[in-house]
């Protein structure tokens, strides 16, 4: 014990007033502690580094004197206001970029990273698909709800089913048979972290390096990276105005197909009832297993709810997610999967080595949600909204370009697909970069499509995914104003 305590001496004598003064120096100039922000006080610091606290002072000293930081008497130390950090720490600059061989999903995943886009890089009008607008989030009823949840002392302080709490499980079980026409138990109900998640979880028990899985063509490039990170390899199936092209699944062999059978991500087709039951006659005849995104159903226009996949056959090759990324948040990450009654034990198994479970007081305040109908008005209100977004969005899209535009996939969801037939595809990236310079953001589809695919191209006109979720009709307006000037500027380069 003397000896241990005699090492930790050692160690800690190590940090003098020079070290901490250099540590901090580079954490604020890599703005750890952001923009005029808050350092700890000296007491707490030199507690937490085991120094005294009139070393932690001499630091602050040094950095007060030039110019790091702000100190005042009785107050925390402030980043000073003229302090402009880099991206980066030295520290961090310096560090060669391999030092530890990864692992092969390691590899793979560097080789071939997902993308995210930080919110600081985005333009006054976003066309972005997912975003949603903060003015539809319901405040008041989300904080009653996640006040109950955490203000009630907790009957224990232990960890919780990995499958989720057993309230939300059976408000999901109601809501997904009243809504969805899914019946299943309560056991079969996973909560997860978002259906990324879910995905993840898919990825991990049933495919293996070598195996192959089907993807719709284009798809959603978040469920290829996933099922491809375990070294499993992609079948592009081409999707057309209905969805998966299942004529074409004859033949092929692979341990899962992803589908988005409620609107197709993102050409917005709804699978028909015949195309349904022929994916699911092709997983039943291989034991392969049908992944059932149903990720924006709840927003329908001009089509009637087509039984979702898991509610055919009685689910027994199907793996159904949802979220609420859609309906309350992206940034909430809690979504469900019904899964098969024979996997319930893998995949509780291993959401419990992935994280335990989700947090139980989110997953309380959504229980308390959805058993008061506070889910169901929200959603009477969101889905008018987005309605009128929506509406607006045609009207300004006909209204500017006329017959120059088509449009696909706005029956259902959050987002369309505006086709400009008359823009060869090579006019992408200039166009995107012109309408980026007028303060709009749009993204082509054809980011979207699998290069391997064989046979029939990429589209060879310009296709844009446009999200309207997130803003007001006033900004789809002006966006749509501010591409039509973008798209006569590339005409007429
Ligand atoms: C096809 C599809 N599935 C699922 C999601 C939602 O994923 P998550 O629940 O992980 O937020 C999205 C989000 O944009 C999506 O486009």
């Amino acid at each position: 014990m003397g000896q241990i305590k005699s090492a930790l001496r050692r160690q800690t004598e190590g940090i003098g007033a020079r070290r901490i003064y250099e540590d901090l120096r580079d954490q604020i100039l890599a703005r750890t502690y952001g923009t005029h922000g808050v350092l700890p006080s000296s007491r707490s610091l030199a507690g937490e580094l085991g120094v005294s606290r009139s070393t932690v002072t001499v630091a602050y000293e040094q950095l007060a004197a030039e110019g790091f930081i702000e100190v005042r008497h009785g107050a925390r130390p402030r980043v000073a206001k003229s302090v402009v950090g880099g991206s980066k720490s030295r520290a961090v600059d310096a560090l060669p970029t391999h030092v530890v061989p990864l692992s092969e999903f390691g590899k793979r995943l560097r080789k071939d990273p997902p993308k995210w886009t930080a919110p600081s890089g985005h333009p006054a009008v976003n066309f972005r698909y997912g975003d949603l607008s903060p003015a539809d989030f319901p405040v008041l009823a989300w904080k009653k709800a996640i006040i109950a949840a955490v203000t009630r002392r907790p009957a224990r302080l232990a960890y919780d089913d990995p499958s989720g709490a057993l309230r939300l499980r059976t408000a999901l079980q109601g809501f997904l048979w009243r809504s969805r026409s899914v019946r299943c138990s309560v056991d079969q109900i996973v909560v997860v972290n978002g259906s990324q998640q879910g995905l993840d979880l898919c990825a991990r028990l049933l495919l293996d390096a070598g195996d192959r899985f089907v993807m719709e063509d284009p798809g959603y490039l978040m469920a290829s990276h996933t099922f491809s990170s375990t070294g499993a390899a992609p079948v592009p199936v081409p999707v057309d105005r209905d969805g998966l092209q299942t004529a074409r699944l004859a033949g092929i062999d692979a341990r899962l197909a992803y589908v988005t059978p409620s609107h197709q991500y993102p050409l917005g087709g709804v699978l028909p009832i015949a195309r349904r039951h022929e994916l699911l006659a092709w997983a039943r005849q291989r034991d392969a297993c049908v992944i059932e995104d149903d990720y924006d159903s709840e927003y329908r226009y001009d089509t009637k709810p087509v039984p979702p996949l898991h509610a055919l056959e009685g689910g027994h090759n199907v793996v159904y997610l949802g979220t609420v990324s859609k309906t309350l948040s992206p940034t909430m990450r809690i979504g469900y999967m019904v899964v098969p009654l024979a996997l319930v034990s893998a995949f509780a198994a291993a959401k419990q080595i992935m994280d335990r479970h989700t947090p139980l007081a989110e997953q309380e305040a959504l229980a308390s949600m959805l058993e008061s109908g506070a889910y169901d008005s929200h959603m009477r209100r969101v889905r008018r909204r987005n309605a009128e977004r929506r509406q607006t969005l045609l009207d300004m899209l006909r209204r500017r370009f006329g017959d120059r535009v088509r449009i696909e996939g706005a029956a259902a969801g959050l987002h369309l697909v505006a086709w400009f037939d008359d823009l060869p595809q090579r006019s992408e990236e200039a166009l995107v970069r012109t309408a980026r310079s007028k303060g709009v953001g749009i993204y082509p589809i054809s980011a979207l499509f699998d290069r391997r695919r064989q046979g029939r191209a990429r589209p060879d006109a310009v296709g844009l995914i446009m999200g309207y979720s997130a803003l007001e009709t006033r900004q789809i307006d002006k966006g749509c104003r501010l591409l039509a000037a973008a798209i006569d500027e590339i005409r007429e380069q």
